[in-house]
């Protein structure tokens, strides 16, 4: 996060500081976290967290993929997408959101690969690195 631009996270974070990030999801219910590992070392994650806080928005999630940058390529983002969808098909949503910083062509194609199709683009939404990064937002039906 502190050289690329594919996440608006800023710099590492100290484990406290990102508690309340950890708070969002449960081990039951539509906001969850599934962590990847490979040979004993941490590969990636995937999780699916509230849209926006108003009550009608629960039946839409965000979801957010990370796979380590050593093992990209490898099947741990298609295996913890996989998963995390097969888990939110028992709930009650009906939409999940991807927001995608540009560029980022293979998080592109992997979204498209999984059912999400584009909607739509924030222009210049975020900066970082003294650049701003338009956002390209991806829909997919649950
Ligand atoms: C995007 C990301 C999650 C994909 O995870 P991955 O483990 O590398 O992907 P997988 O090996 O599971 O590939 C699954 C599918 O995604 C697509 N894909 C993955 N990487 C790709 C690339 N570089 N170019 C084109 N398609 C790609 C392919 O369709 C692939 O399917 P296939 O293997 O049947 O061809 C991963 O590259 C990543 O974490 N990148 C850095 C962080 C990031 O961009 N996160 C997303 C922010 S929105």
């Amino acid at each position: 996060m502190e050289t690329t631009a594919v996440t608006f996270d800023v710099g590492a974070f100290t484990t406290e500081a990102r508690e309340p990030w950890f708070a969002q999801f449960s081990e039951e219910g539509p906001h969850r976290l599934f962590v990847a590992e490979l040979e004993g070392a941490f590969a990636g994650y995937a999780g699916s967290m509230a849209f926006k806080a108003k009550k009608a928005y629960s039946t839409s999630v965000e979801t957010t993929i990370y796979a380590a940058p050593d093992i990209t390529g490898r099947g741990v983002g298609r295996a913890l997408y996989e998963r995390l969808f097969s888990e939110l098909a028992a709930e009650d949503l009906h939409r999940a959101y991807a927001g995608i910083a540009l560029p980022n062509d293979a998080s592109i194609r992997f979204h498209e690969r999984f059912g999400f199709k584009e909607i739509g683009t924030y222009h210049e939404v975020g900066r970082k690195f003294g650049r701003y990064h338009d956002v390209m937002w991806f829909e997919k039906r649950l």
